[in-house]
C-alpha cells in the first residue's frame, strides 16, 4: 500500500506527480482557516508532510500519530521542533545547496540597493523630483573594496563571499560555528570573533540560521559595535536579530542603512517603523524566489520525502 502524504503548499504539478508515483497524496495548495478541519482530519493518517513554513510542534504532532517524514522545501527549518521530532523518531529534511546562488544574488542586490540608495532614488525620479543635477546629499556610498562581514558562512555565505571578493574586490571577514576552508582558500575570507567582525565591517551580512542559540544574537550591544557608516543586511530570519534594537539604531543614525529580506513577523505589519525609513530597503522574504530555484527546492524536498517513506536515507536529513 502506498504511504499517505499531505502536500500543503502549491508546487509545480511535476513535483506533485512525482510524489504521486509512490504515495497517496492529499494536496492542499495552501492551508487556511477554511480547510483547517479537513487538514487536521488528514493528519490522522498522514505518514509524510511536504511543504514549507508550517510549524511542526507538539500540537500538530498530537494530531499526526503515523507521521514518519516531514520535508521542508526550504533550507531554513526553524518551523520544526527538532528535539521533539527526534524524540518521536520522525525524520526531518530540508533543501540546502540548490538555493545558494539565488539567495546570494538577492544579498548582493540588497547591498547595492541600500548602498547606492536605488529604491529611494528610483522614487525620486518617478515622482518628478529630478529637476537639477544631484547634490552630494543624495549620493550613496561605495560597495567595491569595502569590508564585508558575513555572519553564518554556509553555502549561501560562501556564494556571497565569491561574488563580493571576485566581483567587487571586497575583503571578507566571517563568523561561523566552524571554519570554512573554501571561503578562506578561494575568497581569502578571514575568520574572526563576532565582535571584531561587527566593529571592522562596512557591510554586515547576516545569514545564520534561526535556532535557540541564534535567536536575537544581534541586539542592542551588537548594533552598537557597528560602524556609524555601516550597512546591515539580513537575509536569514527576522528573529535572529532584535528588531526593536535595529529600529532604534537606524532612528538614531548609528548605522547608515539596512537591507532586509526578513522580519520578525511576516508578512510585516504595515505600521512597522522600518517601512517608513528611506534608508531601509525591504523585500518580502524572496531570497530564493525564482521559478528555477523554487522548482529545484521543491524537487529536492519531494525526493527527500519519497526516500524517507521508501525506507531509504533521504539526501538531506537534518541531524541536529
Ligand atoms: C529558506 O529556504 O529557508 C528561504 O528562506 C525560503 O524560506
Amino acid at each position: 500500500m502506498k504511504p499517505n502524504v499531505i502536500v500543503y503548499r502549491k508546487f509545480d504539478e511535476r513535483v506533485v506527480d512525482f510524489v504521486r508515483e509512490t504515495c497517496e497524496v492529499v494536496y492542499f495548495k495552501e492551508l487556511n482557516e477554511g480547510n483547517k478541519k479537513e487538514f487536521l482530519e488528514e493528519l490522522k493518517t498522514a505518514q509524510g508532510l511536504l511543504g514549507s513554513g508550517l510549524v511542526i510542534d507538539h500540537e500538530l504532532l498530537d494530531h499526526a500519530p503515523k507521521l514518519q517524514v516531514v520535508s521542508n522545501a526550504s533550507v531554513g527549518y526553524d518551523n520544526f521542533d527538532i528535539p521533539l521530532l527526534k524524540e518521536r523518531g520522525i525524520v526531518a529534511t530540508n533543501t540546502p545547496g540548490v538555493l545558494n546562488e539565488t539567495v546570494a544574488d538577492t544579498v548582493l542586490g540588497l547591498m547595492l540597493a541600500a548602498a547606492r540608495r536605488i529604491p529611494e532614488l528610483d522614487r525620486f525620479v518617478k515622482e518628478g523630483k529630478w529637476s537639477s543635477s544631484l547634490r552630494e546629499e543624495k549620493f550613496g556610498t561605495d560597495v567595491h573594496h569595502k569590508v564585508l562581514g558575513i555572519i553564518g558562512m554556509g553555502g549561501v555565505g560562501t556564494a556571497v563571499a565569491k561574488r563580493a571578493h571576485l566581483g567587487f574586490n571586497m575583503p571578507i571577514l566571517y563568523h561561523n560555528r566552524s571554519r570554512n576552508e573554501e571561503a578562506e582558500g578561494m575568497y581569502k575570507a578571514v575568520y574572526c570573533t563576532l565582535d571584531d567582525l561587527l566593529a571592522q565591517s562596512d557591510y554586515v551580512c547576516l545569514l545564520a540560521p534561526l535556532n535557540a542559540q541564534t535567536e536575537k544574537m544581534i541586539g542592542k550591544r551588537e548594533f552598537a559595535l557597528m560602524k556609524k557608516t555601516s550597512i546591515f543586511i539580513n537575509a536569514a530570519r527576522g528573529k535572529v536579530i532584535d528588531e526593536e534594537a535595529l529600529i532604534d539604531v537606524l532612528q538614531r543614525q548609528e548605522i547608515r542603512a539596512a537591507g532586509l529580506d526578513v522580519f520578525s513577523r511576516e508578512p510585516v505589519e504595515s505600521d512597522n517603523p522600518l517601512l517608513s525609513m528611506d534608508n531601509v530597503v525591504t523585500l518580502p522574504h524572496i531570497g530564493s524566489a525564482t521559478p528555477e530555484t523554487r522548482l529545484e527546492m521543491a524537487q529536492l524536498a519531494a525526493q527527500n520525502l519519497v526516500a524517507g517513506l521508501s525506507g531509504k536515507i533521504p539526501p538531506n536529513i537534518i541531524h541536529h
